[in-house]
């Protein structure tokens, strides 16, 4: 028998409905930001991710499944999207359409990882990238929007954002000394890797998950003391629009992330539940890589979740299905009312469906295992007096009279009460 490979997934049927729902709500919530769909290529030529991603990081050292093609070129399968996105934003010249660029792309990425919960070879991201603004703002935004995807999918009880500035070209090179004399210090107690990365690239030393490293680095200086007043400013405001968009977050100084193009903003959402993967989403600002990869010298930020993660956590979505079911006495003269009812529900854009010739109890049986969260419910009695009667699916809440012309909008406005809290 031939299996999938390992730390590569089926999506079976059954889990199949979760993953529409999370990429329906992220084009849902991300249009409301100005944002839309690039669909870049699974394979770019393997020099894009070494000058992108920066040769020091694990990613690109360790983790990627690189080939030579039949025409001998080294190819690459994509191990994250940001620098597909900017490739794709050059190439076509969409920032001299435009001089505002907001883009997202959903799909999978390759990591040659040691397969974990949560760790898989093949991982799925939903990527945002937002291009041409310098602003602390567009920061905050960006941030606001990674938050709103991840708590209406998870609440907000379970996340916590942590941020941290990087600093720029003109006062990272004076942290990366005080961070290198603080390393040379301590450099018994370092991994072999660590070792070496203190000399090339020390701010990836902070990020390394050995333990012995990870005690090591504990008294490191911190970056925001090293900020330039720019930085400074750039990230006091960041953090201030963050409260003024009721975005809850923490500020870590520890927090490199471990790809190397950020600068200023980086920030990472975790969750409680996921053992030691339990970063859903990073992300950050890069004002240097469009340059670095030819493009013009303009900045961007922007994020990942990764969707195994979240799907991870969600529980069975309560939204999963917009609409009702109806449900009516076996009575023709009822049957016909509630044939009506249904088309003019679906006519106001909420899905509807029923079960007619049933029992009532096989009616409702059905309406709660295709995951409705609402009937409707019609008998003789409804019909005599114009009403209709409401019952919520779940919770303690009692069946309701509502009177027939008001129950649409009454219907509506449940269904968007439950969306909020879902
Ligand atoms: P990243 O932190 O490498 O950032 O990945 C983002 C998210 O992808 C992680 O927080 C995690 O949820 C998920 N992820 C990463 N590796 C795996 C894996 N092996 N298995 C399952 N999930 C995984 C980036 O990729 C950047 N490109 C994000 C970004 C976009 N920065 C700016 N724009």
């Amino acid at each position: 028998m031939i299996n999938a490979i390992r730390g590569m997934n089926d999506i079976l049927p059954d889990e199949a409905a979760k993953w529409r729902f999370v990429e329906d709500t992220t084009r849902r919530i991300f249009s409301l930001y100005g944002f839309s769909e690039l669909r870049p290529p699974l394979m770019e030529r393997t020099e894009l991710f070494l000058r992108g991603i920066g040769d020091d990081t694990d990613v690109v050292e360790k983790q990627m499944y690189t080939f030579t093609d039949k025409s001998g070129d080294s190819v690459s399968l994509r191990p994250e999207a940001t620098a597909c996105v900017l490739r794709a934003v050059i190439e076509h010249g969409l920032l001299n359409k435009d001089p505002i660029v907001k883009l997202y792309s959903i799909g999978p990425m390759f990591r040659y990882e040691r397969p974990q919960k949560g760790r898989y070879r093949q991982f799925h991201q939903i990527n945002a990238e937002r291009l041409g603004e310098d602003g602390p703002l567009a920061d905050a935004e960006t941030l606001a929007m990674a938050y709103d995807l991840a708590s209406s999918l998870l609440g907000r009880e379970a996340l916590l954002m942590e941020v941290n500035s990087l600093g720029c070209k003109a006062c990272r090179p004076a942290f990366k000394e005080a961070l290198q004399q603080f390393l040379a210090s301590r450099q018994d107690s370092l991994c072999e890797d660590c070792r070496r990365r203190m000399h090339t690239n020390p701010l990836r030393v902070l990020d390394c998950k050995v333990p012995t490293c990870k005690e090591a680095v504990e008294g490191a200086p911190f970056i925001e003391d090293h900020l330039c007043d720019d930085c400074r400013a750039h990230y006091g405001t960041v953090l201030a629009g963050l409260s003024t968009l009721g975005v809850r977050y923490e500020k870590n100084p520890r927090l490199v992330r471990g790809l190397d193009y950020y600068t200023r903003t980086t920030f990472e959402i975790t969750a409680a539940g996921l053992g030691s993967q339990n970063a859903i989403v990073g992300g950050g600002r890069y004002d240097d890589l469009l340059s670095t990869l030819d493009g013009p010298p303009v900045g961007g930020i922007g994020f990942a979740f990764g969707m195994e993660r979240m799907i991870m956590l969600m529980g069975e979505p309560r939204e999963l299905i917009e609409g009702c079911f109806v449900v009516a006495q076996a009575e023709p003269r009822v049957e016909q009312e509630a044939l009506g009812v249904i088309s003019e529900l679906r006519s106001a854009g909420i899905r509807a469906e029923a079960a007619f010739g049933k029992s009532f109890k096989a009616q409702m049986r059905r309406a709660d295992k295709a995951g409705y969260p609402i009937c409707v419910i019609m008998g003789e009695n409804e019909i005599n007096s114009s009403t209709l009667s409401v019952k919520v699916m779940s919770g303690h809440v009692p069946q309701r009279t509502i009177g027939r012309k008001a129950v649409l909008d009454e219907i509506k406005s449940m269904l968007v009460h439950k969306g909020e809290n879902a």
